[in-house]
């Protein structure tokens, strides 16, 4: 599903952020990816998502080779990855229900089919009820509920999670996970960089762990 082969990755003349990544993440796997702040945990998955290039090394997601897509192949990337940022990135001036449209209506899907797939997609994350309201309305549980919410209306293989509860308290946090669980339980191959080992304990699955930009645990 996703495999890494010596990848690496330095911004300018700084230290590497990724040194010799070898990895490989099995079709419908959770595995945390953690390690202390700085470790290279956002860049991994920035490489994976295609906001990043890695400097050396292979990037295969599905059988293809992402390490050096052309721009105009990112979409089509995209399409099988979900992505959920710390900081929501939600549009602001857009209610709940256009901020989870969106990649649909990139994607060309048709007004029925969209308010099909959002409708359901909301339900799920317990957010049918707030579909008309912005973002600046919600709680920062429900904000992030809705960004769960956008990142799988497009039913993707693969979703990854970049200090998904960053922001948030212990009880919501609980509520995120819970979600991402029941997502990857569905079959999504799921990521999830966190530096909060306490999380990472009470979920337990693969934990891949980050040292410096390089693998000190659970690589292969
Ligand atoms: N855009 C950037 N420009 C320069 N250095 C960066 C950039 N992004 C990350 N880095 C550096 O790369 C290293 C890894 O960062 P990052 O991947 O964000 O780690 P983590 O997510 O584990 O905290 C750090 O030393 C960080 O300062
Ligand atoms: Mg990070």
């Amino acid at each position: 599903m996703i495999q890494l082969f010596h990848v690496y990755k330095s911004y300018g003349r700084h230290r590497a952020a990724l040194e010799d990544i070898t990895l490989r993440i099995e079709k419908g796997e959770f595995a945390w990816l953690t390690g202390p702040s700085g470790a290279g945990k956002s860049t991994l998955l920035k490489l994976l998502f295609g906001l990043e290039q890695p400097d050396a090394g292979q990037i295969v997601i599905q059988n293809r080779n992402v390490a050096r897509l052309k721009e105009s192949s990112l979409p089509q990337l995209r399409r099988s990855i979900g992505f959920i940022f710390q900081d929501f990135k939600l549009l602001q001036k857009k209610t709940v229900f256009d901020n989870v449209a969106v990649a649909l209506q990139i994607a060309g899907a048709s007004p029925t089919e969209i308010r099909r797939r959002v409708t359901e997609v909301l339900g799920s994350v317990g957010l049918d009820h707030k579909k008309e309201m912005l973002p600046s309305m919600l709680s920062a549980g429900e904000q992030q509920r809705v960004c769960v919410a956008r990142s799988i209306v497009n039913h993707p293989m693969i979703l990854l999670a970049d200090e998904p509860t960053g922001n948030l308290d212990a009880d919501l946090t609980t509520e995120i996970i819970e979600l991402l669980k029941t997502i990857n339980t569905k079959g999504t191959t799921m990521l999830v960089a966190t530096h909060n080992r306490e999380i990472v304990s009470r979920v337990p699955r693969r934990v891949i762990v980050l040292k410096e930009g390089r693998i000190a645990e659970g690589g292969g």
